[in-house]
């Protein structure tokens, strides 16, 4: 329909050019809600309505997002992404306001519109829109997540789901400094278009330590942060390993003496009452021979 109309359009343009004020600005939406486009023009006398016709169309496919002529909405060839999503404003079109209603805006509806309009004379303007969806708060979890010493190469990973457009991700310590090294960001898009966002980044444990996960909607502003701390909750400290270490070495050592002390007290009663009850005529080799033989039997026993 428009490449007919087109020809006499642009035959009309070069009589009279109207002046089409559509937004500078990207026009910013919220993924889900409704939203206006505005266009709008000023037409010098009051014309008739039946005189104004308005076109809606993507910038870079040329496909028709509305049309309105002959007073009424002309929706036969409405790409059908646009069915029963769009409408003007009737009762604001007499006062040269051709703003379009976008319901329940998509992430494919991103992108570049034209506006077009003729009373007598033709003009159009295209704006930009793009599609905002805030992350959910995000996630922040450790691999491994027990028994960490310093030193240990841990993973932190830090996910947000459902935002758009893609988020900025800044890792931060205890002390605000970033942490660029080491991370990897990956994003997946979901059926709508929706990302879900996943940051791992790993570091070397240091005692006592706290890694935050900043991110940012560069539409939205602050989105939000989590963070991770790791005390001695799900870290061995190594003076508490060395204190019962050296704990258990030192009873171990204590329960030897005393023992070694019981053993050679046994062991010189034993050879006290031996010699007592040994003839005198026995030969000291004998004797010694004796001793050692009894030396051994307390350990055995
Ligand atoms: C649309 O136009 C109205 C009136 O001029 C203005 O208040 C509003 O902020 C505009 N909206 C956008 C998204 O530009
Ligand atoms: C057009 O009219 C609608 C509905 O009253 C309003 O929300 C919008 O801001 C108007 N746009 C302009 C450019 O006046
Ligand atoms: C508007 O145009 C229609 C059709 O050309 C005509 O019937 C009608 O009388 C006109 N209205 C005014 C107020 O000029
Ligand atoms: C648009 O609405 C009409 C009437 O409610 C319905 O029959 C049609 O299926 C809808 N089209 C789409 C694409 O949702
Ligand atoms: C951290 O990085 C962000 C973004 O890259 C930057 O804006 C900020 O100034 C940096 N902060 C420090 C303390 O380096
Ligand atoms: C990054 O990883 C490498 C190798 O795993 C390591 O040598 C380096 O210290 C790490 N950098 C930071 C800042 O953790
Ligand atoms: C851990 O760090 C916090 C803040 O930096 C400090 O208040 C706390 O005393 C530290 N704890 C230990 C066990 O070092």
């Amino acid at each position: 329909m428009l490449s007919l109309l087109l020809p006499t359009l642009l035959a009309v343009q070069a009589l009279a050019v109207l002046e089409v004020q559509v937004p500078e600005l990207p026009v910013v939406a919220l993924y889900g809600m409704d939203t206006t486009l505005n266009c709008s023009f000023s037409h010098a006398s009051p014309f008739n309505l039946s005189d104004l016709s308005v076109f809606w169309q993507l910038t870079d496919t040329k496909r028709t997002v509305h049309s309105y002529w002959a007073s009424q909405d002309q929706l036969a060839d409405q790409g059908e992404r646009y069915a029963n999503r769009t409408s003007l404003y009737p009762s604001q079109l007499g006062t040269g306001n051709t703003s379009l209603l976008l319901r329940g805006v998509r992430v494919a509806d991103e992108g570049s519109y034209t506006c077009f309009v003729r009373v007598e004379a033709y003009g159009s303007a295209a704006l930009l829109l793009q599609v905002a969806a805030p992350y959910s708060k995000p996630l922040v979890t450790l691999e491994p997540d027990s028994n960490l010493r310093p030193g240990d190469k841990v993973a932190l990973t830090c996910v947000a789901y459902g935002g758009y457009p893609e988020a900025d991700v800044l890792w931060q310590d205890g002390g605000g400094h970033n942490l660029t090294d080491n991370v990897t960001t990956s994003l997946v898009a979901n059926e709508e278009g929706l990302f879900s966002m996943r940051s791992v980044l790993t570091v070397t444990l240091e005692p006592n330590s706290t890694y935050s996960c900043r991110l940012t909607n560069p539409l939205l502003g602050e989105d939000g942060h989590a963070s991770v701390t790791i005390t001695g909750q799900n870290m061995v400290f190594p003076p508490v390993a060395l204190w019962v270490t050296v704990g258990l070495a030192v009873c171990l050592l204590g329960l030897l003496i005393a023992l070694a002390a019981v053993c050679r007290r046994k062991i010189k009663e034993s050879c006290e009452e031996d010699r007592a009850a040994k003839e005198l005529e026995e030969a000291k080799e004998l004797q010694e021979e004796e001793q050692s033989k009894t030396a051994m039997t307390p350990l055995k026993s």
